[in-house]
């Protein structure tokens, strides 16, 4: 795990020397998408149909004016209980390389297959979904225009992802500096910025979403589940995947775009301020205490994280 944090380091100072090959990089301005299958996969997105009971929909939990997440602990599953995982934003899914907490999934496809039948999300089947769909005039024109044919499975995954892939949320004032914008975010950004990558965040909050390409454990220098009275299965992490003991309590490292926006934090939702968040990182995946100031500055240069959101400022 610390080859990780240690290899970032000749990483960092190639990029600076260079000055390219930036350990961050900006969210493209511009996502080739076919507007009309973004569109169908707008309205699936926040269709109750794709639900048995017709009660909830992907947006029931992956709110699009609230970050993209819902911002509970732990979002209530079809039968009432939480869930085992807090809600991920559903915002710039698509630039991470695994999906879900544990990355269990490589496809956006899959991963979206596995919402709908699982009896705690969507608890639908394809039989009863694509009975309601081709039972609806609009989707079924709609789908003819794009597809070729009535919708089925295959169309319905396609034009569902192709919606995800365009919520892009470009323009950060992060990303505006990372294009040579050097007044877009402050000087107390800057110097948030400079801690980030010398204390060696960065080393797994990296690339284009900022995390979301690497699996770390969490608790490299100190374990964060010895001091709490419940512990879950779900702290266990790639472990329930793998049944490896190398993947205890290993995770995607999450996205920080937006993340002052995703509140609460952590798998299991376990805080709602930032502030705790970054303390927490810092102790146990650095081995560092951090001051008040410190925090400080970390959390103001991860409010320039913060893109726009359908074209506008959230
Ligand atoms: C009841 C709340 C809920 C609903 C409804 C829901 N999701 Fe999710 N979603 C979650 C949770 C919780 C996770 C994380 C699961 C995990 O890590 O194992 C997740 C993860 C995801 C991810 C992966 C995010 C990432 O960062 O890797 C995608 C993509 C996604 N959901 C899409 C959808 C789609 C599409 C629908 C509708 C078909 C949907 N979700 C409905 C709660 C929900
Ligand atoms: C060794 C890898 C590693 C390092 C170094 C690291 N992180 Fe993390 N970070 C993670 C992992 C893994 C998680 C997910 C933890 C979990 O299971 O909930 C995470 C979660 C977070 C979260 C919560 C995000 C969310 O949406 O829930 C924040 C904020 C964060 N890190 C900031 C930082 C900051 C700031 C630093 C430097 C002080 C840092 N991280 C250093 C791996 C790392």
């Amino acid at each position: 795990m610390l080859a990780g944090v240690l290899l970032a380091m000749p990483y960092m100072a190639f990029a600076q020397q260079s000055g390219e090959a930036a350990p961050i990089t900006p969210i493209p301005l511009v996502a080739p998408l076919d507007p009309a299958k973004v569109r169908i996969g707008e309205k699936l997105f926040s269709d109750r149909r794709l639900s048995r009971g017709n009660i909830r929909a992907c947006t029931s939990c992956h709110q699009l004016e609230r970050g993209g997440d819902d911002n509970r602990i732990l979002s209530p599953g079809a039968d009432g209980q939480p869930l085992d995982f807090n809600t991920p934003t559903i915002f710039n899914v698509s630039l991470n390389w695994r999906f879900n907490w544990r990355g269990n999934f490589r496809a956006i496809e899959a991963q979206n297959e596995s919402a709908l039948l699982d009896p705690r999300l969507m608890n639908t089947s394809w039989d009863e979904l694509l009975g309601k769909l081709r039972a609806d005039p609009t989707y079924v024109a709609a789908f003819t225009e794009s597809y070729g044919g009535v919708p089925d499975r295959a169309h319905v995954l396609d034009a569902l992802a192709a919606f995800q892939r365009s919520l892009l949320t470009p323009n950060a004032r992060f990303d505006r500096y990372l294009r040579g914008e050097h007044d877009a975010i402050s000087a107390d950004e800057k110097r948030g910025y400079e801690m980030f990558q010398a204390y060696g965040c960065i080393a797994c909050h990296q690339g284009v979403n900022i995390g979301g390409n690497l699996f770390q454990k969490f608790g490299i220098f100190e374990d964060p589940f010895v001091r709490r009275s419940r512990q879950t299965v779900a702290d266990l992490g790639r472990f329930t995947i793998t049944g490896q003991h190398r993947d205890r309590h290993v995770f995607r490292v999450p996205s920080l775009r937006n993340v002052a926006l995703t509140a609460p934090y952590f798998h299991d939702g376990s805080t709602d301020s930032l502030a705790e968040a970054v303390e927490i990182m810092a102790r146990n995946q650095l081995g560092r205490t951090l001051t008040p100031e410190e925090i400080r500055l970390i959390v103001s240069f991860l409010d320039s994280l913060t893109g726009d959101i359908k074209g506008q400022r959230p």
